[in-house]
């Protein structure tokens, strides 16, 4: 019985070592602290789907927002000055990086920022349409796996224009 009981406990300990070290890669947990959570979440973006909000969100993430610097000017998280930045700018043309968040999580952060880190808050620099312009840019450089659902109700669900198709009951955007 004994032996039976350190086994389990030596399978159980090595399922630990091996599991957690993935969670905090791949879980990508929200940069929104938890008392705005819900409240971000909930936040949905009020323009149309539409090329032109697409080029005025490139013109931002170009020019006043100074985004490429960061993120790179093809959004793979490595601009000018990426290297020198822990942690790194986020990879916007990670599939992933869509299906755990919400659009509304991805406004907050653009809003206010990411504490600790060198993504400042633009509240001061760009309006709430910039910033949901923004948004709809940075999806492009996921090609068709930008429109993700979060991990909420509905979560991880995802569109894939083109090649994928529709995943789940949520194909609707
Ligand atoms: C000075 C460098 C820098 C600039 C400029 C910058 N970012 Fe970031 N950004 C970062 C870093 C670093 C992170 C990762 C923060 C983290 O891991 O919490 C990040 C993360 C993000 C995220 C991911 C948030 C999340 O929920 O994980 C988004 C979206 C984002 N930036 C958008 C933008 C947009 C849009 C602009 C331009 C208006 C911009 N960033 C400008 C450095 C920058």
């Amino acid at each position: 019985m004994e032996k039976l009981l350190s086994v389990t406990l030596a399978v159980m300990a090595a399922a630990v070592v091996t599991v957690v070290p993935s969670i905090a890669q791949h879980m990508q947990p929200s940069r929104v602290s938890i008392e705005h959570l819900e409240e971000a979440r909930a936040l949905k973006s009020p323009l149309p789907d539409s090329p032109d909000v697409v080029e005025k969100g490139k013109a931002i993430y170009h020019g006043k927002g100074t985004c490429a610097n960061c993120h790179g000017p093809e959004g793979a998280g490595d601009g000018p000055v990426a290297s020198q930045l822990n942690p790194s700018p986020r990879n916007f043309q990670h599939h992933g990086f869509w299906r755990h968040r919400t659009e509304g999580e991805i406004f907050w952060v653009i809003k206010h920022g990411s504490p600790g880190t060198s993504m400042v808050g633009f509240a001061d620099q760009l309006t709430d349409e910039d910033i949901w312009a923004l948004i709809q840019y940075e999806r492009t450089f996921a090609k068709g796996h930008g429109h993700g659902r979060g991990m909420g109700p509905g979560g991880m669900g995802h569109r894939g224009g083109g090649s994928g198709g529709c995943e789940g009951e949520h194909c609707d955007r």
